[in-house]
């Protein structure tokens, strides 16, 4: 049986994220992403009595390439209990989870995966890429041609917490993948709880006037480690002197950080072989819900006249659209015309932000056209001068 959550059955809805995701959530942090919900934001399955399966609406705001911002619908703490898994609860969860985000009007519906292989089938594609590096920080030098870029304070986060807003705030208006952080959020993220640390140390804060690094130090054991939780830079010259100042902690061998694929830090090395890359990673997923009104949201970077066959699998959107785009920006329109383009709503969600390539899922014949310039005519077009980024994870 498939309802709303009510107050009560927060606590059971915690137990079993323990037991599927294997820890406890704090409750303080939990009362922060629950302030971002709605009424009707929970889909529970029940056994009896017991909540055997949720899944939950986030009330998101996502940027997309050119600036504008899309109300998201942020899906997130989706879960079957081990008893009950393979028997259809995800898939009769997730028809009226987004029967209700049609209710409510998100254009577009976005969520983070624990595996790769899940949300494909429910027309979601991979559309930002988070790069994990890490660098040998003792062996890291800066090119000399890159000059000295000074501006960086070293503060206390929680005193300094509207200018790190501020910049973040910048930030994310400008990035594609980024996203609104309502104050419940910054609380919790400044709370630095014990519970958040994972073994590191409380929170490092490093501020430019356009930028910031949070970071937390690992120094138990052999050897001593920054982790990089945060780093913002609205501009290149904040990017250069808060990389200057990271490589200027002496006593550190390693700096790990969580960046996208066209992060420049390799630029600014004598030897860019110090930085290791641990992991390409999918980051944000997305599912477009109304498919004229996102494509008409962010701007293009060439001129664009096609038709579009968009093919949605369990959840039934997608259809034919005409899409012209002129001088940057696009009109949508549905059409009966041949289409020019054949992809799958995954697909589409995959190109938006310009974090993927057309011609590299038509190379895998996961977007099918006649012409063959289309595809890189395609690539033009939804690349974004902005690399996409996801804002923070949900
Ligand atoms: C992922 C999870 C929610 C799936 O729930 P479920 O009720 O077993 O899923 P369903 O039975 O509705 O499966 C729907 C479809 O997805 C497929 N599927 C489900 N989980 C899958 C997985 N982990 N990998 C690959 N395919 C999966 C099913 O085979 C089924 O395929 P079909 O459409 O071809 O029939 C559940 O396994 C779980 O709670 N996992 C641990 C927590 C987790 O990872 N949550 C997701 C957070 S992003």
């Amino acid at each position: 049986m498939l309802r709303s959550a009510g107050d009560d059955d927060w606590p059971a809805m915690r137990r079993l994220a323990a037991t599927c995701f294997g820890s406890f959530r704090d409750p303080d942090t939990l009362a922060a992403w629950r302030s971002m919900t709605r009424p009707d934001s929970v889909v529970l399955a029940c056994d009896g009595d017991d909540v055997v399966g949720m899944a939950m609406v986030l009330d998101l705001e996502l940027t997309v390439p050119g600036g504008r911002l899309l109300p998201m619908a942020g899906i997130t703490w989706v879960a079957v209990a081990p008893t009950h898994r393979r028997r259809g609860l995800l898939r009769a969860m997730f028809t009226e989870l987004h029967r209700r985000i049609i209710d409510a009007g998100y254009p577009i519906a976005g969520l983070l995966a624990s595996e790769a292989t899940i949300y494909e089938r429910f027309g979601y594609g991979p559309a930002t890429v988070e790069t994990t590096l890490r660098v040998d920080r003792r062996a890291a030098h800066l090119h000399p041609d890159v000059p000295r870029a000074d501006g960086v304070r070293v503060v206390d986060p929680v005193e300094h917490r509207d200018a790190l807003a501020d910049v973040y705030e910048r930030w994310r208006r400008r990035t594609p993948g980024g996203l609104h952080t309502p104050t419940a959020l910054w609380d919790d993220v400044l709370a630095d709880r014990e519970s958040a640390r994972r073994g590191g140390s409380q929170h490092f804060a490093l501020l430019h006037p356009d930028g910031f690094v949070m970071y937390r130090t690992h120094v138990a054991g052999t050897g001593k480690s920054v982790e990089v939780t945060k780093f913002t830079a609205v501009t290149a010259q904040a990017h250069l002197a808060l990389w200057q100042t990271l490589l200027g902690l002496d006593l550190m061998e390693t700096i790990t950080v969580d960046t996208h694929p066209a992060d420049p830090l390799p630029y600014l090395l004598v030897d860019p072989r110090r930085i290791e890359k641990v992991a390409d990673e999918d980051a944000l997923w997305l599912r477009i819900v109304d498919i004229p009104k996102v494509l008409e949201a962010r701007t293009y970077a060439s001129d664009v006249d096609t038709v579009l066959e968009v093919v949605d699998g369990v959840l039934g959107g997608g259809g034919r659209y005409r899409l012209t785009v002129r001088d940057g920006r696009a009109h949508c329109v549905p059409s009966t015309a041949d289409p020019d383009v054949r992809l799958s709503l995954s697909v589409l969600g995959s190109i938006y932000l310009g974090a993927h390539r057309p011609s590299a899922f038509a190379t895998a014949h996961r977007l099918i056209c006649e012409d063959p310039s289309a595809p890189s005519a395609l690539d033009l077009a939804f690349s974004s001068d902005v690399p996409a980024e996801l804002g923070y994870g949900f």
